[in-house]
């Protein structure tokens, strides 16, 4: 039987999520890969129970992670029959989300409140859950109202499917509006997932100034490039990565020879602060108080362990910083 770590609590940092009253710990656990039907059940179960020993409370899902899509859930509430009994919700920030095409028919993505409710009431099921803690327009409706997709999100904080909304993909616009609405309607957005790393940075570009200003936090997803951003390509494209596998979304292209040129570059940089480039990519990302905690994936205990390490060496000096810049520049 699993007992968690008693000092679980002892080690991780925790930052406050905006304004608002919850505290994230400042690495979140994604179980978009390496969790679904097609994966080991008990590595998904290990990378869990790991992950919350050393004070990872937060674990991200969306109705459509998988392959199959909704087996991520399934999985995840397998665990949590297994290991994390009743006492133990309270001390888990479980999210999930809907936006992307899970079953057929028109009300099966996108942002209606038709698809919001239903999807939320599927991902309850497959998880085993009463509610969700966040849940998650996973991405802006070119086609629907902002207004109809906030109240769907209103809606299911009033009846109790979950205890907070966030918003993600939401570019400055679509998010500004989106986070005023949801003001309006008494259900403030807690939160707000971009795509965010040292190789996709628009959210600099005005999104975090949005969200400081409105008091909303920012979990940054993919902070680690789908783990270009680590020693896993230094040397090619190896079988066990998610480059390699089909189920994977990092294409193989992305892994091209000025890209490794670049990494090689930063993987130096990481070496001379006695750091692996994976803890320098996310420490780099949590320099900016804006950033409340970044969410990784992760294959295996081994780089979670990896990750945790980042909680020795969160200083960056100016100097490094600039180099850092001049790297990323080519
Ligand atoms: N809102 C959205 O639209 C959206 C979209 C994408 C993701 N997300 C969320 O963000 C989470 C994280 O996304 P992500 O998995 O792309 O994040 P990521 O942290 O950028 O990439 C994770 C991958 O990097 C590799 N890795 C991690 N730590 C490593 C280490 N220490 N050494 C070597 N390799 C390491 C592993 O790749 P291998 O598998 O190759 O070992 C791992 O699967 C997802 O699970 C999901 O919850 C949200």
């Amino acid at each position: 039987m699993y007992v968690p770590a008693s000092d679980r609590y002892d080690s991780m940092q925790y930052k406050r999520c905006g304004k608002s009253g919850i505290q994230l710990p400042i690495l979140s656990l994604g179980l978009w890969h390496n969790f679904g039907g097609v994966d080991t059940f008990e590595n998904g179960r290990a990378m869990v129970r790991y992950a919350f020993d050393r004070g990872i409370t937060h674990f991200d899902l969306a109705n459509n992670y998988g392959p199959p899509p909704g087996s991520a859930e399934e999985n995840f509430g397998a665990i949590l029959k297994q290991d994390f009994p009743g006492y133990l919700r309270d001390e888990l920030i479980i999210s999930s989300k809907a936006g992307y095409h899970m079953w057929p028919g028109p009300y099966g993505e996108w942002g209606s409140r038709k698809y919001l409710i239903s999807s939320c009431d599927q991902s309850l099921k497959r998880m085993g859950l009463e509610y969700v803690d966040i849940f998650y327009s996973h991405r802006p409706d070119p086609n629907t109202p902002l207004e109809e997709t906030m109240m769907a999100l209103d809606q299911i904080v009033r009846s109790g499917k979950a205890l907070y909304v966030g918003l993600s993909n939401y570019e400055n616009k679509d998010a500004a509006e989106a986070i005023k609405i949801l003001k309006e309607l008494g259900t403030p957005c807690l939160i707000h997932q971009p795509k965010y790393s040292m190789f996709v940075r628009w959210a600099e570009e005005g999104l975090l100034d949005i969200l400081e200003e409105n008091g909303v936090g920012c979990i940054p997803f993919s902070p680690l490039a789908q783990g270009l951003l680590t020693n896993k390509y230094l040397k090619g494209i190896p079988a066990d990565s998610r480059a390699a596998k089909s189920t994977g979304f990092l294409q193989e292209s992305e892994v091209s020879p000025e890209r490794i040129a670049i990494i090689q570059k930063l993987h130096a940089i990481a070496e001379d602060r006695g750091q692996s480039l994976s803890q320098m990519a996310l420490t780099w990302l949590l320099k900016d108080h804006r950033i409340t905690t970044v969410l990784i994936g992760s294959s295996s205990v081994a780089q979670l362990k990896d990750n945790l390490g980042i909680l020795n060496n969160m200083e960056f000096s100016a100097e490094e910083l600039e180099t850092i810049e001049l790297v990323l520049k080519g």
